[in-house]
């Protein structure tokens, strides 16, 4: 059997396990071990050196399957992902603790987020796409003092995202609402905006942002592209009337990368 289908059939399979896995969720932590299993094995998968060769001979092809596989594994793993931090919020508010390699990931990430734009005690930070356990927030307001809102569009990572809070931190400031951007209050006031690598419209929400927001905000849109496009909805091009790309932070080892936008006044 050659590489590429040895590739394409594992996409298959990871396709075929997230499916599963999505359907399986019952609002317990009983199947966290699997799901946290496959994710790990992905995020390898996604950054293994010897897998790119076969991308890209996959992406040359024509007429192939690999449009409808992308959008599935894409929303697929992005569902897992979020149901991922449903348990690990589960198993935070049951008493237990856990450290898989995604969340190592993610963490990492924080420190290099916004580049040379720096979070602030006097900064207040967006980040759309929250989700159930608010690492993004709870790392930023403890590290910076900053206030920190956070968006999510399902309730129970809205209702589980603030149980963490007040577990980890809660004498932080730190707020978290199913809101749309355009219901935020604060939204003028915002200094720093963070979007989720796993919200599917994030680049329809930037350009509605730009009417929304201050001249001194800068974005930082986690995304992957190429094979971490498997994992991540990839990077678009901006109306440059809009918004400007100032800095990308490309980081081999983990499962998304960073763009950093400013608006063009
Ligand atoms: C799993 S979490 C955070 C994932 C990871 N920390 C990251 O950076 O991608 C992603 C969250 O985004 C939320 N989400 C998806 N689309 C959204 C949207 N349009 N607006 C707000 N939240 C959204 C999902 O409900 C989910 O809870």
């Amino acid at each position: 059997m050659n590489q590429l289908t040895t590739f394409e059939q594992s996409l298959t399979l990871f396709r075929e396990r997230f499916t599963d896995l999505v359907k399986r969720y019952d609002g317990t932590s009983h199947k966290s071990s699997e799901l946290e299993r496959v994710i790990d094995d992905y995020s390898a998968f996604i950054l293994d050196e010897g897998n790119k060769a076969s991308w890209e001979a996959l992406e040359q092809q024509v007429g192939n399957e690999l449009p409808l596989l992308l959008a599935d594994l894409r929303k697929m793993s992005s569902l897992c992902v979020a149901i991922m931090e449903k348990y690990r919020a589960l198993k935070l508010l049951d008493g237990e603790v856990d450290n898989t390699d995604y969340f190592k990931n993610i963490e990492s990430c924080i420190e290099q987020e916004f580049g040379s734009f720096q979070v602030t005690e006097g900064s207040i930070v967006l980040l759309i796409g929250s989700g159930s356990f608010p690492m993004t927030p709870l790392f930023i307001a403890k590290r910076t003092g900053a206030q920190v809102v956070g968006i999510d569009i399902d309730e129970e990572a809205i209702e589980l995202g603030r149980k963490v809070i007040h577990k980890l931190g809660s004498e932080l400031n730190i707020r978290l609402e199913k809101s749309f951007i355009e219901q935020l209050d604060i939204i003028k006031d915002v200094t720093h905006i963070i979007f989720s690598s796993t919200v599917s419209n994030k680049y329809e929400l930037l350009e509605q942002l730009y009417d929304l927001t201050n001249e001194q905000v800068v974005v930082a849109m986690r995304y992957g592209d190429q094979l971490k496009s498997l994992f991540n909805y990839p990077m678009q091009a901006v109306d440059e009337g809009r918004w400007r790309l100032v800095d990308t932070i490309l980081r081999p080892d983990h499962v998304f990368d960073i763009a950093l936008y400013k608006r063009n006044s």
